[in-house]
Protein backbone atom coordinates (compact mmCIF):
# COMPACT_ATOMS: atom_id res chain seq x y z
CA UNK A 1 0.00 0.00 0.00
CA UNK A 2 1.16 3.71 -0.65
CA UNK A 3 -0.06 6.92 0.20
CA UNK A 4 1.46 9.64 -2.35
CA UNK A 5 1.21 13.61 -1.96
CA UNK A 6 2.88 16.34 -3.97
CA UNK A 7 6.28 15.94 -1.99
CA UNK A 8 6.19 12.65 -0.11
CA UNK A 9 5.13 8.70 -0.68
CA UNK A 10 3.87 7.36 2.63
CA UNK A 11 4.81 3.31 2.18
CA UNK A 12 5.58 0.30 4.29
CA UNK A 13 9.20 0.09 5.14
CA UNK A 14 12.60 -1.59 2.86
CA UNK A 15 15.50 -3.25 4.73
CA UNK A 16 17.28 -0.38 2.45
CA UNK A 17 15.87 2.36 4.06
CA UNK A 18 18.12 1.75 7.44
CA UNK A 19 20.42 4.31 7.23
CA UNK A 20 17.86 6.83 6.39
CA UNK A 21 16.30 5.85 9.96
CA UNK A 22 19.37 5.55 11.65
CA UNK A 23 20.10 9.22 10.59
CA UNK A 24 16.77 10.42 11.59
CA UNK A 25 15.86 8.51 15.25
CA UNK A 26 19.40 8.52 16.02
CA UNK A 27 19.30 12.42 16.85
CA UNK A 28 18.21 12.56 20.85
CA UNK A 29 15.93 15.78 19.96
CA UNK A 30 13.82 13.10 17.91
CA UNK A 31 13.94 10.21 20.31
CA UNK A 32 14.07 12.08 23.34
CA UNK A 33 10.37 12.98 22.20
CA UNK A 34 9.33 9.32 21.67
CA UNK A 35 8.74 6.59 24.41
CA UNK A 36 10.30 2.97 22.57
CA UNK A 37 14.13 4.40 20.91
CA UNK A 38 16.33 3.65 22.25
CA UNK A 39 19.98 5.97 22.10
CA UNK A 40 22.14 5.75 20.81
CA UNK A 41 20.61 4.20 17.47
CA UNK A 42 22.33 2.01 15.04
CA UNK A 43 22.31 -0.43 12.32
CA UNK A 44 20.84 -3.08 14.11
CA UNK A 45 18.28 -1.14 15.83
CA UNK A 46 16.68 0.14 12.63
CA UNK A 47 16.71 -3.48 10.77
CA UNK A 48 15.01 -4.76 13.77
CA UNK A 49 12.41 -1.57 13.73
CA UNK A 50 11.97 -2.28 10.06
CA UNK A 51 10.86 -6.15 10.85
CA UNK A 52 8.60 -5.37 13.60
CA UNK A 53 7.01 -3.26 10.79
CA UNK A 54 6.82 -5.71 8.07
CA UNK A 55 5.79 -8.17 10.67
CA UNK A 56 2.45 -5.75 11.31
CA UNK A 57 2.38 -5.16 7.59
CA UNK A 58 1.64 -9.10 6.50
CA UNK A 59 -1.12 -9.26 9.29
CA UNK A 60 -4.45 -9.87 7.66
CA UNK A 61 -6.18 -8.50 10.19
CA UNK A 62 -4.34 -5.30 10.66
CA UNK A 63 -3.93 -3.30 14.13
CA UNK A 64 -1.22 -1.10 13.20
CA UNK A 65 -0.10 0.39 10.05
CA UNK A 66 3.37 1.87 9.59
CA UNK A 67 4.30 4.47 6.70
CA UNK A 68 7.95 5.18 6.01
CA UNK A 69 7.73 9.05 4.61
CA UNK A 70 9.72 8.94 1.92
CA UNK A 71 10.81 12.69 0.22
CA UNK A 72 10.57 12.32 -3.54
CA UNK A 73 13.10 14.66 -4.39
CA UNK A 74 15.50 12.75 -2.47
CA UNK A 75 14.32 9.60 -2.89
CA UNK A 76 15.41 9.79 0.95
CA UNK A 77 13.33 8.44 4.01
CA UNK A 78 12.80 11.32 6.20
CA UNK A 79 10.62 10.36 8.83
CA UNK A 80 7.26 7.89 9.90
CA UNK A 81 3.94 8.06 10.95
CA UNK A 82 2.11 5.50 12.55
CA UNK A 83 -1.43 4.16 13.08
CA UNK A 84 -1.53 2.11 16.12
CA UNK A 85 -3.42 -0.01 18.46
CA UNK A 86 -6.64 0.32 15.78
CA UNK A 87 -8.98 -1.53 18.35
CA UNK A 88 -12.39 -2.05 15.82
CA UNK A 89 -14.76 -3.12 18.76
CA UNK A 90 -14.24 0.85 20.45
CA UNK A 91 -13.35 1.78 16.33
CA UNK A 92 -10.34 3.82 17.94
CA UNK A 93 -6.76 4.08 17.30
CA UNK A 94 -3.98 5.88 18.50
CA UNK A 95 -1.00 7.62 15.93
CA UNK A 96 2.17 8.99 16.59
CA UNK A 97 5.17 10.76 14.20
CA UNK A 98 8.62 12.00 13.96
CA UNK A 99 10.50 13.93 10.86
CA UNK A 100 14.15 13.66 10.83
CA UNK A 101 14.94 16.88 12.19
CA UNK A 102 17.18 18.26 9.09
CA UNK A 103 13.66 18.38 7.36
CA UNK A 104 12.04 20.19 10.53
CA UNK A 105 9.31 22.89 9.92
CA UNK A 106 8.81 22.33 6.20
CA UNK A 107 5.04 21.20 6.56
CA UNK A 108 6.23 17.44 5.76
CA UNK A 109 3.83 15.98 8.80
CA UNK A 110 0.82 18.08 7.73
CA UNK A 111 1.39 16.99 4.55
CA UNK A 112 1.74 13.51 5.30
CA UNK A 113 -1.37 13.54 8.44
CA UNK A 114 -3.71 15.02 6.41
CA UNK A 115 -3.51 11.92 4.07
CA UNK A 116 -3.34 9.35 7.10
CA UNK A 117 -6.24 11.30 8.79
CA UNK A 118 -8.28 10.68 5.90
CA UNK A 119 -7.45 7.01 5.86
CA UNK A 120 -8.34 6.78 9.08
CA UNK A 121 -12.23 7.88 9.30
CA UNK A 122 -12.64 6.77 5.42
CA UNK A 123 -11.45 4.07 4.70
CA UNK A 124 -10.66 2.10 8.41
CA UNK A 125 -14.02 3.71 9.33
CA UNK A 126 -13.14 4.48 12.83
CA UNK A 127 -14.40 6.67 14.83
CA UNK A 128 -11.69 8.61 16.73
CA UNK A 129 -8.18 8.92 17.15
CA UNK A 130 -6.19 9.43 20.77
CA UNK A 131 -2.54 10.74 20.56
CA UNK A 132 0.09 11.94 23.32
CA UNK A 133 2.61 14.23 23.74
CA UNK A 134 5.36 14.60 26.10
CA UNK A 135 4.53 17.91 28.25
CA UNK A 136 7.86 19.39 26.99
CA UNK A 137 7.35 18.75 23.25
CA UNK A 138 5.41 21.87 21.92
CA UNK A 139 6.03 21.31 18.76
CA UNK A 140 3.79 18.03 19.14
CA UNK A 141 1.10 19.63 20.87
CA UNK A 142 1.27 22.29 18.65
CA UNK A 143 1.03 19.81 15.52
CA UNK A 144 -1.45 18.25 17.19
CA UNK A 145 -4.03 21.22 17.65
CA UNK A 146 -3.44 22.13 14.37
CA UNK A 147 -4.58 19.11 13.13
CA UNK A 148 -8.05 19.50 15.18
CA UNK A 149 -7.17 17.33 18.12
CA UNK A 150 -9.00 18.42 21.77
CA UNK A 151 -6.88 18.10 25.05
CA UNK A 152 -8.72 15.68 27.09
CA UNK A 153 -6.41 15.19 29.76
CA UNK A 154 -2.98 15.11 31.29
CA UNK A 155 -0.85 11.72 32.84
CA UNK A 156 1.59 12.54 35.62
CA UNK A 157 4.82 11.33 35.40
CA UNK A 158 3.51 8.50 33.49
CA UNK A 159 6.11 7.15 30.71
CA UNK A 160 9.74 6.62 30.95
CA UNK A 161 11.37 7.85 27.60
CA UNK A 162 13.80 4.48 26.82
CA UNK A 163 16.31 7.28 25.04
CA UNK A 164 16.95 9.97 27.95
CA UNK A 165 15.73 7.57 31.40
CA UNK A 166 13.48 10.16 31.67
CA UNK A 167 10.01 9.96 33.28
CA UNK A 168 7.62 13.09 31.64
CA UNK A 169 4.11 13.61 32.08
CA UNK A 170 2.01 13.67 29.13
CA UNK A 171 -0.97 15.33 27.48
CA UNK A 172 -4.01 13.11 25.70
CA UNK A 173 -5.62 14.64 22.55
CA UNK A 174 -8.30 12.98 20.70
CA UNK A 175 -10.22 13.90 17.39
CA UNK A 176 -13.08 13.39 16.14
CA UNK A 177 -14.49 12.62 12.69
CA UNK A 178 -16.39 15.85 12.18
CA UNK A 179 -13.67 17.64 14.23
CA UNK A 180 -11.26 16.63 11.43
CA UNK A 181 -13.66 17.84 8.73
CA UNK A 182 -13.92 20.72 10.58
CA UNK A 183 -10.21 21.99 10.11
CA UNK A 184 -9.44 20.35 6.73
CA UNK A 185 -10.18 22.56 3.89
CA UNK A 186 -8.58 25.41 5.71
CA UNK A 187 -5.01 22.92 6.13
CA UNK A 188 -5.43 21.74 2.75
CA UNK A 189 -5.75 25.45 1.63
CA UNK A 190 -2.89 26.19 3.72
CA UNK A 191 -0.80 23.31 2.71
CA UNK A 192 -1.86 24.17 -1.24
CA UNK A 193 -0.41 28.02 -0.76
CA UNK A 194 2.76 26.58 0.70
CA UNK A 195 3.57 24.52 -2.47
CA UNK A 196 3.09 27.14 -4.91
C1 LIG B 1 6.59 17.10 15.78
C2 LIG B 1 7.25 16.92 14.40
C3 LIG B 1 6.85 15.56 13.84
C4 LIG B 1 6.76 18.04 13.46
O1 LIG B 1 7.24 17.77 12.14
P1 LIG B 1 7.44 18.91 11.04
O2 LIG B 1 7.48 18.25 9.70
O3 LIG B 1 8.57 19.77 11.42
O4 LIG B 1 6.06 19.72 11.18
P2 LIG B 1 5.42 20.70 10.10
O5 LIG B 1 6.48 21.55 9.48
O6 LIG B 1 4.53 19.91 9.18
O7 LIG B 1 4.53 21.63 11.00
C5 LIG B 1 3.16 21.33 11.27
C6 LIG B 1 2.75 22.12 12.51
O8 LIG B 1 3.34 21.55 13.67
C7 LIG B 1 3.67 22.58 14.61
N1 LIG B 1 5.14 22.63 14.79
C8 LIG B 1 6.07 21.93 14.10
N2 LIG B 1 7.30 22.21 14.59
C9 LIG B 1 7.13 23.09 15.58
C10 LIG B 1 8.02 23.74 16.50
N3 LIG B 1 9.34 23.52 16.47
N4 LIG B 1 7.51 24.57 17.43
C11 LIG B 1 6.17 24.78 17.51
N5 LIG B 1 5.28 24.21 16.66
C12 LIG B 1 5.76 23.37 15.73
C13 LIG B 1 3.15 23.87 14.00
O9 LIG B 1 1.80 24.05 14.37
C14 LIG B 1 3.23 23.56 12.53
O10 LIG B 1 2.41 24.35 11.73
P3 LIG B 1 2.81 25.93 11.51
O11 LIG B 1 4.27 25.96 11.22
O12 LIG B 1 1.95 26.31 10.37
O13 LIG B 1 2.45 26.59 12.78
C15 LIG B 1 8.80 17.04 14.52
O14 LIG B 1 9.11 18.21 15.22
C16 LIG B 1 9.46 15.85 15.19
O15 LIG B 1 9.75 14.85 14.56
N6 LIG B 1 9.74 15.97 16.52
C17 LIG B 1 10.43 14.89 17.26
C18 LIG B 1 9.58 13.66 17.41
C19 LIG B 1 8.23 13.99 17.98
O16 LIG B 1 8.09 14.88 18.81
N7 LIG B 1 7.20 13.24 17.55
C20 LIG B 1 5.88 13.38 18.08
C21 LIG B 1 5.81 12.59 19.33
S1 LIG B 1 4.28 12.80 20.17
Amino acid sequence: MKIETKRLILRPPRISDWQDIVEGVSDIEVSGMLAVVPHPYGKKDAIWWINEVLKKWKKKNKDDYTFFIELKSEGKVIGATGIHNINTFNSVCTTGSWINKKYWKNGYILEAKIPILDFIFNKLNLRKIETEAYVENKASQKMSKKLGFKLEGKKRRHIKCKATGKIHSEYIFGLFKKEWEKVRPELIRELEKKLK
